[in-house]
């Protein structure tokens, strides 16, 4: 056994796009008889481990699910606590992001978030927006069935403006109305905390996603378990529905 598993990732075969749901820093907390807000905190260590990681390994784009849609129903204490946690967190961290050239993107309903955050998220999303190495993608009140609500509307606006017939309807007139529509999809989708649920997450996108469940809460989740679930990722098959013979011959 290697002294880090990080030696046995194959850096000609990683993923190019990464999604996590950050799940279990309330769990956390709780087992530390602490506030869930606590967990939170302590969740932003391994965002910023863990897009460290990501950004040295190589991988190009990594899409953390910070606020969910139904996230406004948690106890207002906690939206609120989240809402600073991501001011105070972009504000920290953009010096860093802008020196490991590190572009900040984010999807989903921005519009909805509190000015404050919205226009340091936005402040963020400026400033780096010419970083090249990797995209650290922010879904923040995110719901990948609004997503596709708001693609179809598009894509029906087009078709009645006559832009657009309807029998050239295909995967790229989607993808291009999605949020995501500039980035690959991700291959590896990773959970958190022993749930293994999809949470209206990029639904769309990981069609053939590789999924990756651990029971790790967030907070603890850091490099080491990052290169874990890459390694692990790298030992699968992808088989896009063919036979194993026509994958290890073919490239996809
Ligand atoms: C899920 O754990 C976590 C969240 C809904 C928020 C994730 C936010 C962070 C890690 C901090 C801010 C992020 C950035 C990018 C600055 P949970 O609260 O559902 O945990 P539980 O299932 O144990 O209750």
């Amino acid at each position: 056994m290697p002294a880090s598993i990080k030696e046995k990732i194959d850096l000609t075969n990683l993923p190019k796009h990464i999604a996590i749901i950050m799940d279990g820093n309330g769990r956390w907390a709780k087992n530390r008889n602490m506030p869930r807000v606590f967990g939170h905190k302590n969740g932003v260590t391994s965002v910023r481990e863990v897009s460290e990681a990501c950004a040295e390994l190589g991988v190009g784009c990594l899409t953390l699910y910070a606020f969910s849609a139904e996230n406004w129903g948690r106890p207002t204490l906690e939206v609120n606590a989240l809402m600073s946690l991501l001011v105070e967190t972009v504000k920290k961290e953009l010096s860093t992001l802008n020196k490991n050239n590190i572009r900040l993107t984010a999807i989903g309903d921005l519009s909805k978030l509190p000015s404050k955050t919205y226009n340091t998220l936005m402040d963020g999303i400026n400033d780096t927006k010419d970083n090249t190495r990797m995209t650290l993608n922010l879904a923040l009140n995110y719901s990948a069935r609004n997503e596709m609500i708001q693609a179809t509307q598009r894509i029906a606006e087009l078709v009645a403006s006559g832009n657009l017939d309807v029998s050239a309807i295909d995967h790229t007139t989607i993808q291009d109305q999605l949020d995501t529509k500039d980035m690959p999809d991700p291959e590896l989708l990773i959970r958190t905390s022993g749930e293994q649920r999809i949470s209206n997450f990029l639904l769309w996108q990981i069609a053939y996603s590789e999924l990756y469940f651990t029971d790790t809460y967030w907070p603890d989740f850091r490099r080491e378990d990052l290169y874990i679930a890459i390694h692990n990722y790298q030992m699968r098959e992808r088989r896009f529905g063919k036979i194993s013979e026509q994958v290890t011959i073919t490239e996809i």
